[in-house]
């Protein structure tokens, strides 16, 4: 169908971690060839337990080195993520704040990050993960001392300290209609009404093999439709192992399913990998049983995924 199909732009990147990039030349001479990989994330050396160990000391080498290994390959950033209650240091995860002191710290912590990379990012995910599976808030340590005066901190601190990237906040399971994504569209809206910069949202997409859900062109769509761009930033395709033909079959139609999905909405302009080997995919460690979601398999070597790819661009 490649008549049919209007060809956009989009743009396709991976997660990766310096290890990876600085110590596997292999892994490396994949992710460095431009005209494949267009953009890059740092999977975790921009977060806040890697950037901001202690109260106002900051550290940017790893996160640096992602930055100029990008610069070098002309490949453009997403900045991933100024607020998250995961990977935070000690003295945030175990301090106890006010609502003035935490707006403090989320500025100080934001305004620095974001700051450093002044005109460099593209797009910053400013906010992650703040609302659960059933549409309610999170009830992080943010939201707990401040409730959801948290947000609007963190993006007009991100709006300062950095004009030219685009402020997105980012989260999973709104891949396809339900009780979360209806909340981030009234979050949305409400942010919007507030005069708070969100100009986009981040569609995780860990998804599982044979279970992508339904209707999600449609439900991108009704993101934009608020005026704001969306992009699909952690794509990755799990299965229960052991892996079989038909689950790498299967597999590679549902790589194509949800970027194709993508291509046919206007404001949805990437497609992310939450790193592109299996090698380095943080699945296993998370998931039980479950693996082999990427494109590429544990030898560097492409799988069927990667045809599924390619077909959905
Ligand atoms: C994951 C990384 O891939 C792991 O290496 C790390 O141990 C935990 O975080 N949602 C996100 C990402 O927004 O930051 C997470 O990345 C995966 C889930």
């Amino acid at each position: 169908n490649t008549i049919a199909k209007q060809h956009r732009k989009l743009y396709f990147g991976s997660a990766t971690n310096n290890v990876e990039f600085v110590n596997d030349t292999a892994y490396r001479d994949i992710l460095q060839n431009n005209r494949m990989f267009g953009q890059i994330t740092a999977a975790n050396s921009m977060k806040w337990g890697s950037t901001e160990p202690f109260p106002g000391v900051f550290t940017f080498d790893d996160a640096d080195q992602v930055v100029q290994f990008a610069k070098t390959n002309g490949q453009i950033l997403r900045g991933h993520n100024c607020v998250w209650h995961n990977h935070l240091p000690d003295w945030v995860l175990n301090g106890t704040f006010t609502e003035s002191e935490i707006l403090s710290v989320v500025q100080r912590h934001c305004g620095t990050l974001v700051g450093r990379y002044r005109g460099q990012i593209y797009s910053w995910d400013v906010v992650n993960e703040v609302i659960n599976d059933d549409g309610t808030f999170r009830e992080t340590l943010f939201f707990n001392s401040s409730g959801t005066k948290y947000i609007a901190t963190a993006f007009h601190t991100a709006r300062a300290a950095d004009p030219f990237a685009k402020l997105y906040a980012n989260d999973f399971n709104i891949e396809g209609p339900g009780p979360k994504s209806t909340a981030y569209r009234n979050l949305i809206k409400d942010l919007k009404k507030e005069g708070v910069p969100i100009q986009g949202l981040g569609i995780q997409s860990h998804l599982v093999v044979g279970e992508l859900p339904v209707n999600i062109k449609e439900n991108l769509e009704a993101f934009t439709k608020l005026g704001i761009e969306v992009a699909i930033t952690e794509l990755d395709i799990r299965m229960t192992l052991p892996e079989t033909p038909s689950l790498l079959a299967q597999q590679k139609k549902d790589y194509e399913t949800i970027i194709s999905a993508c291509n046919e909405v206007k404001g949805c302009i990437g497609v992310t990998v939450w790193d592109f080997t299996d090698k380095y995919s943080w699945i296993p460690r998370s998931f039980a049983g479950e693996g082999n979601a990427c494109p590429w398999d544990d030898n560097l070597q492409i799988k069927p995924a990667y045809f599924g790819i390619i077909d959905g661009f």
